[in-house]
């Protein structure tokens, strides 16, 4: 276990923010489990409870879509009413001061888009949004209303979530604008991801080829943390990046 992070771990980030010409963010879900959502692979995770062969994959929601929208609906009550954390907002802060150049989110709860950010890749999808699986028209989608059974389109066809299951491709626009953003920046921040799922994961790689500092927030050391990670701020993203944020406004 690698003990808390020391003054100068934030300085050193900060300070390579505050020099760089692009910085980019890089979030999975433990950006959110401030905000009441749990993430997906640590201990009590989403998928200890709905096994991500039978719930979570292309395959599962073709062969049985009311199933896979039974744990949607169950999800939708655990959405329901929260908020973006304090991470979400120095984020946002970070991209105001115009030191945030994208985010690249695997997370499909819309929170960093509530937080006021415009610069969001949404590289999974949004759960804000359903498209029916024969005509691909698109809907909004509040997993709060729940219903029994998945709901159709106007064609008769079956509605799917708009998030990336396993199986399916990544939305063309999203892998291509953050592989270049990975390419290019100068700085990349990586917030609460598991570094497991590719290929999302393969971005702060590219980054780190490119040449780029890589900064680390997350409760427990990844994969990225011994191989790539310059600065590893351990803790709760809620409390290292308004930290992170602190430091960089504190230099002159
Ligand atoms: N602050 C920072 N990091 C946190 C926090 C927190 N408060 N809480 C948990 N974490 C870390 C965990 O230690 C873990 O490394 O967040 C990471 C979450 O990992 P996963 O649950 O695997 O989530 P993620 O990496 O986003 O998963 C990627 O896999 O299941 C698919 O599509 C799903 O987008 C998801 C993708």
């Amino acid at each position: 276990m690698t003990e808390a992070p020391r003054d100068n771990d934030f300085t050193a980030a900060a300070r390579a923010i505050k020099q760089a010409r692009k910085v980019i963010a890089v979030t999975g879900a433990g950006a959110s489990v401030e905000s009441g959502i749990p993430d997906f692979r640590s201990p009590g995770g989403i998928w200890d409870r709905y096994p991500p062969e039978e719930f979570a994959t292309i395959d599962a929601f073709l062969m049985n879509p009311d199933k896979v929208w039974r744990m949607w609906y169950d999800l939708g009550a655990l959405i329901d009413g929260v908020a973006p954390n304090r991470g979400h907002l120095a984020l946002a802060d970070l991209a105001r001061e115009g030191m945030l150049a994208a985010i690249i989110t695997q997370n499909i709860d819309n929170l960093h888009q509530s937080a006021g950010c415009d610069n969001v890749i949404e590289y999974h999808g949004n759960a804000a949004r359903m498209l029916c699986m024969t005509c691909r028209r698109y809907a909004p989608l509040d997993i709060r209303e729940r219903r029994a059974l998945a709901p159709r389109c106007a064609c008769g066809g079956v509605m799917k979530p708009d998030v990336v299951l396993f199986g399916e491709d990544i939305p063309i626009a999203a892998l291509h604008e953050s592989d270049r953003h990975a390419r290019t920046c100068d700085v990349l921040i990586i917030v609460g991801t598991s570094a497991t799922v590719y290929p999302a994961a393969e971005l702060p790689y590219l980054a780190k080829a490119g040449g780029a500092f890589i900064i680390e927030c997350n409760v427990v050391p990844t994969d990225f943390t011994t191989s790539i990670t310059d600065v590893f701020l351990q803790g709760p993203a809620g409390v290292t990046l308004p930290r992170l944020v602190t430091a960089i406004l504190g230099i002159p």
